[in-house]
């Protein structure tokens, strides 16, 4: 048998994909979350006898003991996960991106974890001149969000130790079809209204952003999972696919979707642009992506017609900062 591997914010985005992954390849899983965004995530491996769901908070030191208790491996990818809904209610955030990692580590290091893999975000770097961003450039986040997910990389590193292996990943923007969806991310947001509206507007489009396939960013969790402890302890490494200009992203999802959809170009207050080298990945552990910008736009576009992303442009599910404005969470632990 498979180890036993915790995945916190399991009925996530990218959650909703790695966990059927997991259970597809015979590890037991155990996903604590929220279900901040719904139930129905995780419908289709319900059922499954290696499959267990913890619903509750992080920030709950009792019950992240309970949840840890027989695993092997712990992902974590529970958080506030972008910068708009961090904003909203900051000091939410920080207990759940920042104040909840430490106990976490503690708590996973007491019940015998031998191995911890943390999602952070290639927006640690800020925005940097240089062509190809590497991991040893100085890290310089603008937002709280990218601050915080820096701050547990270095608590992270402290732990680091023969017993249990850390390592970090710095994804780029993730793109594509999940069970739970996403809509509120750069190649997902172009797809959905060029589909729906038939028409895209460009923010800027000069601006460079990197971004990742959503099966290549399960892909590489399940590398951290199955990578030699002695290749891979204490490293972080940056994942990411294509580095395109938003222009371009926005031609490529237009060739998926039709010649009839039409571009504006709108100035953007935010210029920022962002391009990381994903060599280091592929050089030490094999790992390059496989799927492309297109791949994800057509994944989409399959979901549309199929019916499995009902009212793409106004449910909140979708969007992670309607969905918080929603629920109005406050900053201390919910009771599991
Ligand atoms: N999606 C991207 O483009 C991207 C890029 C880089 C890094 N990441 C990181 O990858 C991870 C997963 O991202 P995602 O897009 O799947 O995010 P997501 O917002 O879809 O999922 C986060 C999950 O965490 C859960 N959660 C939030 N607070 C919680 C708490 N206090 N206790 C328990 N569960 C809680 C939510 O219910 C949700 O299911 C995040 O850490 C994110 O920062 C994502």
């Amino acid at each position: 048998m498979k180890e036993t591997v915790l995945v916190t914010g399991g009925a996530g985005y990218v959650g909703s994909l790695l966990v059927p992954r997991l259970l597809r390849e015979g590890y037991r899983v155990r996903v604590l979350d929220m279900y901040l965004y719904g139930d129905e995530a995780l419908e289709g491996a319900r059922g499954n006898p290696n499959l267990e769901e913890v619903r509750g908070d992080i920030r709950d030191r009792d019950l992240l003991r309970r949840a840890l208790a027989g695993c092997d491996v712990v992902i974590h990818l529970a958080c506030i996960s972008n910068d708009p809904s961090f904003e909203l209610n900051p000091a939410l955030g920080k207990t759940i991106n920042l104040d909840a990692f430490e106990p976490l580590v503690q708590e996973a290091v007491h019940a015998g974890v031998q191995r911890f893999i943390f999602a952070s975000s290639a927006s640690v770097y800020g925005v940097k001149d240089v062509e190809n961003v590497t991991e040893d450039m100085p890290l310089e986040p603008l937002t709280d969000y990218s601050k915080y997910k820096a701050m547990c990389e270095g608590i992270l590193a402290r732990y680091q130790s023969p017993d249990f292996t850390t390592v970090t990943l710095r994804p780029a923007t993730i793109c594509g079809y999940a069970p739970r969806q996403r809509l509120d991310v750069v190649v997902n947001i172009l797809t959905n209204h060029a589909y729906h509206h038939r028409k895209i507007n460009v923010f800027g489009g000069e601006q460079k952003r990197p971004n990742l396939h959503i099966a290549d960013m399960v892909d590489a969790y399940m590398l951290m999972l199955t990578a030699p402890a002695n290749r891979i302890a204490g490293k972080v490494y940056n994942v990411g696919g294509e580095n395109h200009t938003v222009h371009e992203l926005a031609e490529i999802v237009r060739g998926v979707v039709g010649d009839d959809v039409t571009m504006e170009t709108v100035p953007t207050d935010d210029p920022r642009s962002y391009h990381i080298s994903s060599a280091k990945i592929a050089a030490e552990l094999g790992f390059r992506p496989s799927r492309s910008i297109a791949d994800a736009a057509h994944g989409l576009v399959e979901a549309f017609e199929k019916g499995l992303l009902p009212n793409a442009m106004t449910d909140a599910r979708y969007f992670n900062i309607k969905r918080m404005q929603e629920l109005n969470l406050q900053p201390t632990a919910q009771a599991a």
